[in-house]
């Protein structure tokens, strides 16, 4: 990919406990993938004001914020290279926010497939956040002018809408938001242990290996795997759940792992349970080194917080630029 040094690439996660191998290979590895290639500036953050629009225990939050600091930094993320800082510490990004809304049509959102999904999760508490959800997403993108953002396949709608936004606002108040793309890079999607058809997904237990499992845990959860239903006719097309242990193979495992289970796959000698129990001890290795880095890490939790709040200090600097021009173009000052 060639990009400019003036491009401004930005992405982030939720709060949301432990991540999973599906988070890993699919956002995590791709940003810092990214991070070695792009020529421009990157900014990863944490979205904590987005998570407070599900369920959840606020004594735990402080505690989910910086293990996902944390989580980025142990994947590999280079605070020389990315800036990574918390969402609620740009209070700067609400007032875009309300301001975005007032040039959002509410049809816009009605049709967003993940306040659908969420929605019909959570029907005990189908709040205005979780349905304007999208507006902030777009406060956050346009704030520092963003203008790739690498996302997942789920959240192509949502930066879709941010482009309508820049350009509703731009229409009404003269230019002066990029139009965002997303940045769609080869990322291999990982999915469901039990419903293969399905992206994997801490709401489903068991279907899940969190980077959190021990060893013992991912081996018990990969051998209850689906894999195939029947007798295989067709070696060419392998079944979502087979496909799926490829996926994770070519993800964790050797080049050889690969290329033997591969052949054991189309000859018809392959057991299931031996490609099982090497993609278990594959990512168990992997993770060992991710968990030790992350431990370190938490366990100066101080030194994480100081980064955090250098951060903060820098991006605010230019949230505040961006909202000051704002705010003259929509006639809050002069
Ligand atoms: N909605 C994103 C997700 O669920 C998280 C997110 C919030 C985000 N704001 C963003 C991602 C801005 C990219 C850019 O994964």
């Amino acid at each position: 990919m060639k990009t400019g040094e003036k491009d401004i690439l930005l992405s982030g996660m939720q709060p949301t406990g432990p991540l999973h191998i599906g988070n890993y290979v699919g956002a995590l590895r791709n940003w810092v993938r990214l991070q070695d290639q792009f020529a421009g500036r990157l900014f990863v953050f944490v979205a904590d004001y987005h998570a407070m629009s599900e369920n959840y225990d606020p004594k735990e939050r402080q505690e989910q914020i910086l293990t996902l600091v944390a989580e980025y930094l142990a994947a590999g993320l280079d605070p020389k290279k990315v800036t990574i800082y918390v969402q609620s510490h740009i209070p700067e990004v609400t007032e875009l926010f309300w301001i975005f809304n007032t040039v959002t049509p509410v049809a816009f959102l009605e049709r967003m497939t993940q306040f659908k999904d969420k929605s019909g999760r959570q029907k005990e508490n189908i709040n205005m956040g979780l349905f304007s959800y999208p507006v902030l997403q777009a406060a956050d993108i346009l704030l520092p002018k963003a203008s790739l953002v690498p996302v997942g396949l789920d959240q192509v709608q949502h930066v879709e809408l941010t482009r309508d936004i820049a350009r509703f606002f731009n229409n009404r108040f003269g230019e002066t938001f990029p139009e965002p793309k997303p940045l769609l890079t080869e990322i291999p999607k990982v999915m469901g242990l039990l419903d293969p058809e399905k992206k994997m997904s801490k709401s489903v237990p068991g279907s899940y290996i969190s980077l959190m499992d021990e060893p013992e845990e991912i081996q018990k959860k990969l051998r209850r795997a689906v894999t195939d239903m029947g007798p295989v006719t067709d070696r060419s097309k392998k079944s979502a759940g087979v496909q799926n242990l490829f996926t994770l193979l070519h993800e964790f495992g050797t080049p050889e792992d690969d290329a033997i289970m591969e052949r054991a796959y189309q000859d018809g000698s392959l057991k299931y349970s031996e490609l099982k129990d090497l993609l278990a001890l594959r990512i168990a290795d992997h993770l060992a080194t991710f968990r030790a880095r992350r431990a370190k890490l938490l366990a100066n939790p101080a030194a994480l917080e100081r980064m955090l709040a250098t951060n903060a200090k820098k991006v605010r600097k230019m949230a505040q630029q961006t909202v000051k021009e704002v705010r003259q173009k929509v006639g809050l000052s002069t």
